[in-house]
């Protein structure tokens, strides 16, 4: 498992100059016409729920990555503290956040805090680290603190083969972790955990979005 981790970590390092096209749909990932208003419209959608849910105080954002939502944070927060695996990814962060380099599954943080957040983390994240992850969420929050998560929507299922092939612009392939969940498998599976979610699935079924707390 850690070597796949590690060609994770690696991939995002490899992946970091060409990462936001994927988001902002240029080059190989422009969509077909047609393709664009639909996510577009999921993206509005997931970005009025962050907003919505008020992300407030003092906020850690866990593989923060070039900044695509550490930007929203940082106008919604008092401080935004971003960590991510990767100086390549972190190089595009926003200098406005605290940004900390840093491994989330050997990372243990120093403070606590109002919010953690992740976008397109938690499906990077394998059932064998899964609880190890939340202890470290759980370890992040102030009494009363809360978490928000973006991510892919439920194309597959979470407990289906955790492993993809990636492949960068140039050809170069590299295996990671991908496990798509659905609003009611994740509710499930974080209960014994110990946080009580709410996590719904875009119109246009792109993005999953939520958020909650620790009971
Ligand atoms: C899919 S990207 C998401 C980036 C960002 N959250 C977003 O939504 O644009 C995953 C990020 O996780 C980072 N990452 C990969 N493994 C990590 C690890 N073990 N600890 C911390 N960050 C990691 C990568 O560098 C990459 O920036």
């Amino acid at each position: 498992m850690s070597d796949v981790l590690s060609e994770q970590k690696r991939y995002y390092a490899e992946r970091a100059p060409e990462y936001d096209d994927w988001w902002y749909r240029r080059g190989r990932y422009e969509f077909e016409p047609g393709e664009k208003e639909p996510w577009d419209a999921d993206v509005a959608e997931a970005e009025a729920a962050l907003e919505a849910f008020g992300p407030c105080g003092l906020v850690l954002e866990l593989a923060a990555g070039t900044g695509i939502w550490t930007r929203k944070l940082v106008r919604l927060a008092d401080q935004v503290v971003a960590v991510d695996a990767n100086a390549e990814t972190l190089a595009l962060n926003t200098q406005e956040a605290d940004l900390v380099q840093a491994d989330v599954f050997e990372w243990r943080p120093a403070e606590r805090f109002d919010l953690v957040f992740f976008s397109f983390w938690l499906s990077h994240v394998p059932e064998e680290r899964f609880d190890q992850f939340w202890s470290v969420v759980r370890s992040a929050l102030l009494p009363g603190g809360r978490v928000f998560l973006v991510d892919s929507g439920p194309l597959g299922d979470a407990s289906n083969d955790e492993r993809q092939v990636r492949q960068l612009a140039d050809g170069r392939e590299f295996t990671i972790i991908k496990r798509y969940w659905s609003p009611a498998q994740l509710a499930t599976r974080m209960r014994p955990l110990g946080f009580e979610l709410d996590v719904r699935v875009t119109k246009n079924r792109h993005f999953l979005y939520g958020g909650g707390s620790a009971t």
